[in-house]
């Protein structure tokens, strides 16, 4: 009997630190980091979504291409400004169409987790907080091709031969193609130094 409350007393600290201590995070730190990492996500988001709507509207997939090729980055930049000095966002990808969105080191590792997880059935979570070191996290959120629209330029892009034409001239590595709905496209990362 002794030892069973030993254990219970055991399991009840153990469940408490850990909840208040997600892998070593404060509950507060880690609350912080998710909020900013929803307000960085949503902003990014809405400002692509925004202007690959409206292109897609007055100039179709070709023009639209045209434009998140040479105004993604930089409205990605804009967006990480308007955070200040210590966030920064950026878009990664296990199939990645420009290279410099390329999934690197521990971003990876989490993309190809996440990507088991897919394979296996399992609905993914709509953020992951990782530790980098500590004063720095990554928040990330996980893309799915979510929207018909995104098929126009990550799907079976060969039946729009102007749109094919271009998209390999401009990434002649382009490994963004052939997806379908539901597939996980990558991932945005929020870094967040504290
Ligand atoms: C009009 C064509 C077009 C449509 C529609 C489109 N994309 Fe893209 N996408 C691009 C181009 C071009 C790039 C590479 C330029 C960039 O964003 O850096 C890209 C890049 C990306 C990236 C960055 C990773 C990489 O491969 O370089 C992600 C993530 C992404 N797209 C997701 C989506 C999702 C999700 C949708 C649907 C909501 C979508 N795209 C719709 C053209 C398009």
């Amino acid at each position: 009997m002794k030892t069973l409350s030993r254990i219970a007393v055991a399991t009840t600290l153990l469940g408490t630190s850990l909840f208040a201590n997600p892998d070593t995070m404060q509950q507060e730190t880690y609350d912080s980091i998710v909020k900013t990492g929803n307000d960085v996500t949503t902003t990014l988001i809405q400002t692509l979504g925004k202007n690959l709507k409206q292109h897609l509207k007055s100039d179709g997939p070709l023009g639209a291409a045209k434009f998140c090729s040479t105004q993604a980055f930089p409205l990605t930049d804009t967006v990480s400004a308007q955070y200040g000095k210590a966030i920064h966002v950026k878009r990664i990808s296990l199939k990645e169409r420009n290279p410099a969105n390329a999934a690197e080191g521990s971003e990876k590792t989490v993309l190809e987790a996440l990507q088991t997880l897919q394979n296996n059935g399992v609905v993914l979570p709509k953020y992951l907080v990782a530790r980098v070191d500590a004063n720095t996290a990554k928040y990330y959120k996980p893309l799915r091709i979510n929207k018909k629209v995104c098929l126009k330029c990550h799907g079976a892009v060969s039946k729009n031969a102007k749109l094919a034409t271009f998209i390999k001239s401009r990434y002649p590595n382009d490994k963004a193609i052939g997806y379908t709905m539901g597939d996980l496209r990558g991932a945005i990362v929020v870094t967040i130094k504290q």
